[in-house]
């Protein structure tokens, strides 16, 4: 297990009725005016909008608005967003909707107090200084950006899709009520939740090995999403259901997984280069990418992958032939991923397979891609042909 340091400064408010309480959290963090950031609409056709509204009124939280955050959202949002923020004098950006929502608000939120270009953080490793407070309303299961380090921007010029860190993006507040998350397309609902699983994977496939702890937590969280994602896609007012995936969906990805041990983030990175272009559900496009990862890798450590078919999906290990649990286990999980809806193919994706060179290429725009087997541009390109 490698040396690590945890922190986690989020305080998470979770259950039934609590987006209700967004007034008087932001009152106890000292901010005055907020930036109330969202996307597409959804929260004005559910209500929620309405309630934050009244919550920040009654608590004399004054507000601006910002809407029109899209599914991969887009740095010219973001512009704007730093531009109302600095001429309103807001002090708290407060993220309503999803992953994109978030993400915006984040970069809005490092936007603000920096002279120079924002996407400095997201192509040229610039560090921030500091950064605005981000308070967050979940309305999807899926990213974990409501913890998470982490902020991810397409720039329209040139369809770049990259992501930055720095912890202090994290959120100082998480309002995760899972009934928010009821009135979500089923297709919504699925992509979220194989993003979860994504993102346990990714921490799963490490070369570090003495982790069993984190393992055992991985593979239990993993087990949870796959019991809970069907029923929620069944029965969508189910709340248990819904409130299992929305806990799994912050544990995944606020740090704790991480600890002692390294993920991989391969199959991220070239899912971003679809999402670019194409524009795909996040967690649709990792359903495509992950099954082939793993054809391409799984070599490298055939041992751990035996272990996670075994533990996780419940394969009886081949001890004379491992390679075949480990085929046998991809073709299990990819069938998952159609029985809840997702594609498994680019095909299935709706994206047309003429453009995989130029992906290949900008997946490795900083270099190799991936911690567990680094992936260059020609491996990146055999992924992605694997997709087919
Ligand atoms: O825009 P509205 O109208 O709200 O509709 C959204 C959107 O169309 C809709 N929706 C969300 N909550 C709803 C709802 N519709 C009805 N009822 C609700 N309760 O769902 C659609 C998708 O929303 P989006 O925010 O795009 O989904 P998600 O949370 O999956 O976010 C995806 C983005 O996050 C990035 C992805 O790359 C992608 O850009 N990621 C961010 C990460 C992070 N910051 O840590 C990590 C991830 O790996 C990921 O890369
Ligand atoms: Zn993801």
């Amino acid at each position: 297990m490698k040396n690590f340091v945890y922190e986690s400064p989020t305080k998470i408010i979770f259950g039934k009725g609590t987006e209700l309480q967004v007034g008087q959290e932001i009152v106890e963090k000292g901010a005055k005016k907020v930036l109330l950031h969202y996307g597409g609409g959804s929260i004005k056709k559910t209500g929620l909008y309405d309630r934050v509204v009244k919550s920040l009124e009654e608590a004399g939280v004054s507000f601006v608005e910002l809407g029109g955050v899209v599914p991969n959202p887009r740095l010219s949002l973001v512009y704007k967003g730093i531009e109302l923020c600095r001429n309103e004098s807001v002090d708290l950006v407060l993220a309503v909707g999803g992953g994109s929502v978030i993400d915006s608000a984040k970069a809005i939120a490092v936007g603000v107090p920096y002279e120079g270009d924002v996407w400095d953080f997201f192509d040229k490793g610039i560090v921030p200084e500091t950064a605005l407070p981000v308070g967050c309303i979940l309305t999807i299961s899926a990213t974990g950006s409501e913890t998470s380090a982490s902020s991810v921007i397409t720039k329209e010029e040139g369809w770049l899709k990259h992501a930055f860190r720095y912890d202090r993006i994290r959120p100082t507040f998480a309002i995760l009520n899972p009934e928010l998350t009821i009135t979500l397309p089923a297709y919504q609902t699925a992509s979220g939740g194989t993003d979860i699983m994504a993102h346990l994977m990714e921490r799963y496939f490490t070369n570090e090995p003495n982790v069993d702890l984190t393992d055992r937590l991985i593979e239990g969280t993993l087990q949870t999403v796959i019991k809970y994602l069907p029923i929620a896609l069944k029965d969508p007012e189910n709340y248990d259901a819904r409130a299992e995936l929305m806990w799994a969906a912050t544990i995944a990805h606020n740090g704790i997984l991480d600890t002692g041990r390294i993920g991989d983030w391969a199959s991220h990175r070239i899912e971003h280069e679809i999402g670019a272009i194409y524009d795909v559900a996040h967690g649709a496009g990792l359903a495509v990418v992950f099954p082939a990862w793993m054809k391409a890798v799984y070599s490298h450590d055939v041992a751990r992958f035996v272990r996670f078919f075994h533990r996780v999906w419940g394969l009886e290990p081949d001890f004379w032939n491992p390679e075949k649990t480990v085929l046998d286990g991809i073709a299990v999980m990819e069938n998952y991923f159609r029985s809840i809806g997702m594609p498994v193919t680019l095909e299935e994706l709706g994206v047309p397979d003429d453009r995989l060179e130029e992906m290949a290429e900008k997946s490795n725009w900083n270099g190799p891609v991936g911690q567990f087997v680094p992936i260059t541009t020609e491996k990146a390109l055999e992924i992605l042909k694997l997709c087919r």
